[in-house]
């Protein structure tokens, strides 16, 4: 039997309260009861995992990390733990500027601004956002101190907004932001299949073409992958803001494997149920858990985008 190696990766929700409920983000069908964790909570968990090697965490989960009132001590209380972590955030940047946020840029490593198209299909893939938000929140972004965070444009590509790609490009340059990220759309659910969500898959051969030309080396993502190469089942971990501990963050509606304020992470991360979905990762016999994972249904058009 293959162990869970000791964690280097660890994507962690401190909040899932969120403004907005875009289309493509599956937090509608997760997301029962909001909660921000408490600071006890917080340190509790990071006790909990103060012995892992934790090289690279994210701060987020299915919420805007930002709404957490004590979001900049979350972010200062890792970093005390993990002082030599790169710790990355994603935001929504449909909120005013405040100091919260302000502050929690002295802990942060790479800040992701999530924008996803541009006026009218920014708004519609982001409801309720306004476009007007997002350009105030990008003007004060030029002006406040960013410490060392690299701060970077997000983009969640889909068949309609890539006709947007080349403004928020420019936007980019406009407001300073130090790279634009493209993530083709991914499916978090674990029954629903990609080849099932039309402005999703279904991409044109000149639209294939056109990314490959253009942004092949904006596109993010490993090609070709398959299940033996997932690195969650072996060193990485998600943890929602009640403490479940789940495999991945591409499986996001998924049954918890066990509560990190309950069990010792050890013996979560070595459950029965968990053996088995490494497992099946290793021997590329995917269990239910893995059968839709978006990494391996976009491995076959990310081989074409990314230039090799
Ligand atoms: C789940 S959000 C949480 C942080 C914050 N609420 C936000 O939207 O930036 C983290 C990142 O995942 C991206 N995301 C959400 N749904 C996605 C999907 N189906 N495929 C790929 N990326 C997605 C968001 O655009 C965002 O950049
Ligand atoms: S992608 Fe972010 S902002 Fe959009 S609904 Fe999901 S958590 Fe909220
Ligand atoms: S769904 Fe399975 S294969 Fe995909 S990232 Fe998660 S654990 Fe890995």
């Amino acid at each position: 039997m293959i162990m869970h190696q000791p964690i280097s990766y660890a994507y962690l929700e401190t909040t899932n309260y969120c403004n907005l409920s875009c289309t493509f983000c599956n937090r509608d069908e997760v997301v029962k009861k909001l909660k921000h964790m408490s600071l006890m909570d917080w340190e509790l968990v990071l006790e909990k995992l103060k012995d892992q090697p934790i090289k690279e965490a994210k701060l987020m989960g299915l919420g805007e990390p930002f709404l957490h009132p004590k979001f900049s001590t979350i972010c200062k209380m890792f970093k005390d733990y993990f002082p030599k972590s790169f710790l990355i955030v994603a935001t929504n940047c449909q909120y005013k500027m405040n100091d919260n946020f302000k502050d929690s840029l002295k802990y942060i490593d790479l800040l992701y601004l999530s924008i996803d198209g541009y006026k009218e299909s920014y708004e519609k893939f982001r409801p309720p956002s306004k476009w007007s938000k997002l350009i105030n929140f990008l003007e004060e972004i030029k002006r406040v101190e960013r410490h060392n965070c690299k701060i970077t444009c997000n983009y969640v590509v889909n068949t309609e907004n890539i006709i947007d790609i080349s403004k928020i490009e420019q936007l980019c340059d406009d407001y300073k932001l130090e790279e634009l990220r493209l993530n083709i759309a991914q499916d978090w659910s674990e029954d629903k299949s990609l080849s099932n969500t039309d402005h999703i898959s279904g991409y044109s051969l000149e639209q294939i073409e056109y990314l490959k030309e253009n942004y092949s080396k904006n596109i993010k993502g490993k090609a070709p992958w398959t299940w033996s190469d997932c690195f969650w089942v072996k060193t990485g971990i998600y943890m929602t803001v009640e403490g479940n501990l789940k495999v991945c963050a591409l499986n996001t509606d998924t049954m918890s494997i066990g509560n990190i304020f309950k069990d010792p992470v050890d013996k979560i991360l070595n459950s029965k149920r968990m053996n088995e979905i490494r497992e099946g990762c290793t021997k590329n016999i995917p269990s239910k858990h893995c059968k839709n994972c978006s990494y391996k249904e976009l491995s076959p058009i990310l081989e074409k985008l990314i230039k090799q």
